[in-house]
């Protein structure tokens, strides 16, 4: 597996990481197979897909608590990545979600991540989203006396603008920012991704496979299971999702082109972007698993680059 850097630190990566929170969240959680997941993580470890990515937030906690358990006696092959200040909201269904970035939360919470994880130390912690109630900087400080106090590594955000990013880096290093990147989210590339570049900070670039549509295995909501999170997304809605489909055709083409399946085009086409990013697709199968990490050795041309930026984003917004 080719490495990137994280930050501007010596640590390196590869290329492509694993995003586990489908193992336990988001996606159905009906016929969920642990030893099926545990599999998963073994084998990203085994081929260098060392960046393995999980949140308190996800299950809430089954899904610390599940890599946890996959990576006993396997640590010393993982960087480890959480995340917390999302936590549930009064709604109480599982994605009625608010958020905590307080400094007493931040504390408390990396207790149960290392607790859950069963680890010594996180590599990298991240604020996954900015809490609009509390100031930028007290949340990053106190996510930095973690690093002081050896319990985390590196510090990152989550779904942070450039604002944010400057006024975290005035007072401890960003090692990373982690938000959507894919050929049907293209945000970023204009702002946050520079200022990573610029800064020594890596882009983690979160569902890079369009939350799977970008595979062409979802033809219809149909495909989804009833308790699956992608029901209730603007872009999963019949009409949008009847639109999307031209994304995923052209996408398709591009990739039968060149011998490549449509998700190991959209992964190279994220990884093209900047030597900054490393996208953490997910995914529950050792099959797929085998099939996005083969993406890492995938060069796009100038010409399929050009073709695939001239496609048109997503219709529906992220969220
Ligand atoms: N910071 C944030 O706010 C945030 C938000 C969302 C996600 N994330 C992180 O980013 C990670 C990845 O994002 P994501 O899971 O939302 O989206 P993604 O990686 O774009 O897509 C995952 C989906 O694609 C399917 N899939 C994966 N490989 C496939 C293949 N080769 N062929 C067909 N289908 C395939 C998976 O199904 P199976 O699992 O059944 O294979 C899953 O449904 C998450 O695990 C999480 O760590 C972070």
């Amino acid at each position: 597996m080719k490495t990137r850097r994280i930050g501007n630190s010596s640590q390196t990566v590869g290329a492509i990481g694993l995003g586990c929170m489908g193992m336990t969240w988001a996606y159905g959680t009906q016929n969920l197979d642990e030893a099926e997941h545990i599999r998963v993580i073994h084998r990203a470890l085994e081929r260098g897909a060392n960046l393995i990515d999980t949140a308190d937030v996800y299950g809430p906690y089954t899904n610390e608590e599940l890599v946890g358990r996959a990576l006993r006696g396997h640590r010393d092959q993982a960087f480890l990545a959480t995340k917390c200040g999302i936590v549930r909201g009064p709604g109480g269904g599982a994605f009625s979600l608010a958020l905590n970035g307080s400094p007493a939360h931040i504390r408390a919470s990396v207790e149960g991540s290392l607790k859950r994880l069963q680890v010594e130390h996180i590599d990298l912690y991240q604020l996954h989203r900015v809490d609009p109630n509390t100031p930028i900087e007290e949340s990053w400080t106190a996510l930095a006396s973690l690093v002081k106090e050896g319990k985390v590594r590196h510090i990152g955000l989550s779904e942070a603008t450039v604002d944010h990013l400057t006024r975290a880096q005035a007072i401890h290093p960003v090692a990373s920012v982690q938000s959507e990147l894919s050929l049907w989210t293209r945000d970023w590339l204009d702002d946050v991704i520079p200022w990573c570049e610029q800064n020594g900070a890596s882009f983690l670039a979160y569902s890079p496979l369009g939350r799977g549509f970008l595979t062409g295995a979802i033809a219809t909501v149909d495909d989804l299971a009833e308790d699956d999170w992608r029901r209730n997304n603007p872009r999963f809605q019949a009409e949008s999702l009847a639109q999307n489909q031209a994304l995923v055709s052209e996408v398709k083409r591009i990739a039968s082109g060149i011998g490549a399946t449509p998700g190991q085009v959209a992964l190279a086409w994220v990884l093209a972007m900047s030597p900054a990013i490393l996208p953490i697709p997910g995914t529950r199968k050792l099959s797929r698993l085998e099939e996005n990490l083969a993406a890492a050795d995938l060069t796009l041309t100038p010409e399929t680059l050009a073709a695939l930026r001239k496609l048109r984003p997503a219709v529906g917004t992220r969220y």
